[in-house]
């Protein structure tokens, strides 16, 4: 990643726009060089937020069973390689977007890393296909979300990263209300979204992961993280999956959302189940190895607790790998 003065200036410009959450009017990839930037430096970013999601997918035992996908907002094609890298059964990509350097660059980068897997434009007529949206939900006017909504309708399972903020995360929360399709992720339930009580408005659901261990060693990705001024320790994200055709919920489990903090006698962790959301505190004293775990940085995803008061009482599931 060495680059110059001026890639480093457009990196801050497009990372800017992105931050801002403006419609997408004129498109920002002037060149597929600009693609090609973005792609070594902020998509690696997304890359992982994509592989904390695809790993929980994997703990789901949940896989997209359509043979094409349509990543649609494709960019430089980052989500599509990490879906065709988990699930080999996808013989087809559709790309869509604003901008063809961003279709030319992602069918590229797609058909170098996949040569089996056929490339096409525009989106699937008349066979099942599975949608899949990263970062794109900050970039779209009304009139996009409704030409969105027309796509979302025709396909059988949806797969949608977005970043981890506030604003990306409500908006999506008020997808899924929208599509009463069965959830396979985030939520354990398909009763409405605690996060939409009034009570609730400070919370939004997010996650957080971390970049792969030998990116903090790199000095790379410490000029990245200077010159960009972005904390590259943990990575928070949003996120949707949906299936028509799934029949299984996780019953019984409760998400963990956001980060858990950790005290001296307790951790305090904020769980999502289909009663609302609760934040809810679990004392050393009763379950010090899982204190511990927390302490050095586990943090939960799916458990399956009872609770007294707002104290966790048993713990039947915790997800904790031995
Ligand atoms: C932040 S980039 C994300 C690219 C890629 N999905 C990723 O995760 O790296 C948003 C992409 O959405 C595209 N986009 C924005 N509005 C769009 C629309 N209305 N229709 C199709 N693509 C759109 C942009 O051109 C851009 O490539």
């Amino acid at each position: 990643m060495r680059l110059s003065g001026h890639q480093w200036q457009k990196l801050r410009e497009l990372r800017q726009f992105f931050l801002s959450a403006q419609p997408n009017r004129a498109s920002y990839w002037d060149s597929e060089q600009t693609v090609e930037l973005y792609d070594q430096t902020l998509a690696v970013r997304i890359g992982w937020r994509w592989d904390a999601v695809i790993s929980q997918l994997r703990s789901l035992h949940w896989q997209p069973r359509e043979k094409l996908f349509l990543d649609w907002g494709c960019g430089s094609g980052v989500a599509s390689r990490k879906i065709l890298e988990a699930f080999p059964n996808f013989e087809c990509a559709y790309l869509a977007d604003l901008s063809s350097h961003a279709e030319h660059y992602a069918a590229k980068a797609i058909r170098t890393k996949f040569p089996s897997v056929s490339v096409r434009n525009g989106t699937p007529e008349g066979e099942p296909f599975c949608l899949v949206l990263s970062h794109v939900l900050g970039e779209l006017d009304e009139r996009s979300e409704e030409l969105l909504a027309t796509i979302v309708g025709r396909a059988s399972s949806l797969i949608w990263v977005e970043g981890g903020s506030a604003t990306l995360s409500k908006k999506l929360v008020l997808w899924r209300e929208r599509l009463d399709w069965p959830v396979i992720a985030p939520c354990t339930h398909r009763r409405h979204c605690g996060m939409l009580a009034p009570e609730n408005h400070l919370h939004w659901c997010h996650f957080l992961t971390r970049p792969p261990g030998e990116t903090f060693m790199s000095a790379e990705w410490a000029e990245f993280a200077k010159e960009l001024e972005i904390d590259h320790r943990t990575i928070a994200f949003s996120y949707l999956v949906l299936d028509r055709a799934a029949t299984n919920q996780s019953a019984g489990l409760a998400r963990s959302i956001g980060s858990t903090r950790v005290y001296k006698a307790l951790a305090k962790l904020q769980l999502c189940d289909d009663d609302g959301l609760h934040d809810v505190e679990l004392m050393k004293r009763d379950f010090p190895e899982l204190w511990k775990a927390l302490k050095k940085g586990w943090s939960p995803d799916l458990l399956q607790v009872e609770i007294n008061g707002n104290r966790i009482s048993k713990l039947l599931e915790t997800g904790k790998p031995e």
